[in-house]
């Protein structure tokens, strides 16, 4: 393996480099799969192999790994100044340019714009304005925030918390005293035997008030969602739960916050995922599409409560006090009204339906010929496939089995990046994916979807389980 040459770059990597998200251990003994470049939706390693990017990287490179126009919008904005800020009322000027767009595509009335550097530093300031409003309102008791089981909110230590994985909180002792964590909409997984859709969601409204009866409503201050769960395993809720849950919320002065981190900027065939799944968000925190990840800038669209509420609190002259260096940086801001620019000319909205549903369909069909796929869920473009043991009784696999990593290092293999949530298979590619492309994705999903059933065929013959024989529906 080349991270045991000397000095090698693999090497070098496992010696010196610390990776997020990654088990140490396996990582000394595999090393990096090290990429050099990308062009459009595919990336080149250090060997030159080429991989379909399904994943966008990390749910973000909206526009592709090599857009032209993106560079030179940077380009252009470093030849005018490498940092401006927006702290003591100073600003860079394009910055201005792009609180005026964003808040021209917001979903809130009235939207003024907070700018940040990363998805987790959005969610942050949700809470801390969330706070801020219930204070302003005589209610500085309002503080605890609910959040969901399988949701994805960030790694920083409030963003943590309010994750709903608990890979996220063992070592750590999160979450902090005051997250609470309510259920996640996967009917498919949590849905009671013969429980309808409506009883599912009136269920999960009913428990959801009963949790903030227990915990008395006047110190709850918000409830944050995903519209479309992503690192969680691609979850689109159930027809009527977020108007359910805003019912509720709604009864008990709860603010709703919505995490677009991924959802956002066309991802689920709408502009936000918040129109997708009927979600009326107080905030909204913006991430990754805002400018297709070419610069680390995050953004939270507020409503008119929120600004009046910081007006109120801060009307002895006191400054707003938080804020970050690079908040609005003007580079990321250029970029992001390039972005912007592309997703309005490439009519973002129409084209995700259309690349959405016939990458849907695809793996639709490929599932109808599989004993292993349980589920193909999604909107636009963020879909999952489940594995499971037996889809008749939905059945999961051994963990122990880890059909997901199986399915990730064939893939690979096969020249195809996807991501393995637990036994979900996750498919969220650059928003410009073209026709040819994703039967490219489907072709590949197929090929790898057979290597990995006679995998699982060949072990499972040679345990010794009568149980454990692989459902045939070819
Ligand atoms: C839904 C969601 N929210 C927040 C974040 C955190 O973003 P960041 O890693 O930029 O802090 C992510 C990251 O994947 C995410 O998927």
């Amino acid at each position: 393996m080349s991270n045991r040459i000397p000095n090698s770059a693999s090497a070098r990597d496992v010696m010196f480099h610390l990776h997020s998200q990654t088990n140490p251990q396996r990582h000394a003994e595999i090393g990096p799969l090290i990429m050099t470049h990308g062009e459009g939706v595919y990336v080149y390693d250090s060997n030159g192999k080429r991989y379909l990017e399904a994943m966008a990287g990390l749910w973000c490179t909206s526009l592709g790994f090599s857009d032209r126009r993106l560079k030179a919008a940077a380009a252009a904005a470093y030849d005018k100044f490498g940092f401006y800020h927006s702290f003591n009322h100073k600003t860079p000027d394009n910055t201005i340019d792009l609180t005026k767009q964003l808040a021209q595509i917001s979903p809130i009335p009235d939207t003024q714009v907070y700018f940040a550097t990363s998805g987790s530093e959005a969610t942050e300031t949700m809470v801390k304005l969330a706070w801020v409003y219930h204070a302003a309102h005589g209610k500085p008791g309002k503080r605890k925030i609910i959040a969901r089981a399988r949701g994805f909110h960030g790694s920083t230590i409030v963003a943590a918390s309010m994750c709903g994985l608990p890979r996220m909180h063992r070592e750590y002792g999160l979450p902090l005293p005051g997250f609470l964590h309510t259920h996640c909409p996967d009917a498919y997984r949590n849905a009671l035997q013969g429980e309808s859709e409506e009883a599912f969601v009136a269920r999960l409204a009913a428990d959801l008030e009963t949790m903030i009866l227990e915990e008395d409503p006047d110190t709850i201050a918000g409830f944050i969602a995903e519209p479309v769960n992503a690192g969680g395993g691609i979850i689109v809720p159930p027809n009527g739960y977020f108007a359910a849950i805003e019912t509720v919320m709604r009864r008990h002065d709860i603010l709703v916050l919505a995490d677009e981190a991924v959802c956002g900027f066309g991802r689920t065939g709408n502009w936000f995922g918040c129109q997708t799944v009927g979600m009326t968000p107080d905030m909204m925190a913006l991430a990754k599409g805002i400018t297709s990840s070419y610069f680390p800038m995050s953004a939270v669209l507020l409503g008119r409560p929120i600004q009046e509420a910081l007006a109120e609190i801060n009307k002895g002259g006191e400054l707003f006090g938080h804020g970050f260096t690079n908040s609005g940086h003007p580079v990321g801001a250029a970029i992001a009204l390039e972005a912007l620019a592309i997703y309005h000319e490439m009519d973002v909205v129409t084209h995700v339906r259309t690349m959405g549903e016939r990458l849907r369909a695809g793996l639709g069909r490929i599932a109808a010929t599989s004993g292993i796929v349980g589920q193909v869920r999604g909107v636009g473009l963020m879909i999952g496939v489940e594995l499971v043991a037996d889809p008749d009784t939905r059945h999961a696999f051994d963990p122990a089995l880890k059909i997901g990593a199986m399915f990730d290092a064939q893939a690979l293999e096969n020249g195809l990046v996807i991501r393995a949530m637990g036994d979900t298979i996750g498919f969220c590619p650059p928003l410009i994916i073209a026709e040819a492309e994703i039967d490219e994705t489907i072709d590949l999903f197929a090929k790898t979807l057979r290597q990995v059933e006679d995998r699982l065929g060949a072990t499972l013959r040679l345990s010794s389980s009568p149980a454990a024989v692989l459902p045939s529906r070819h």
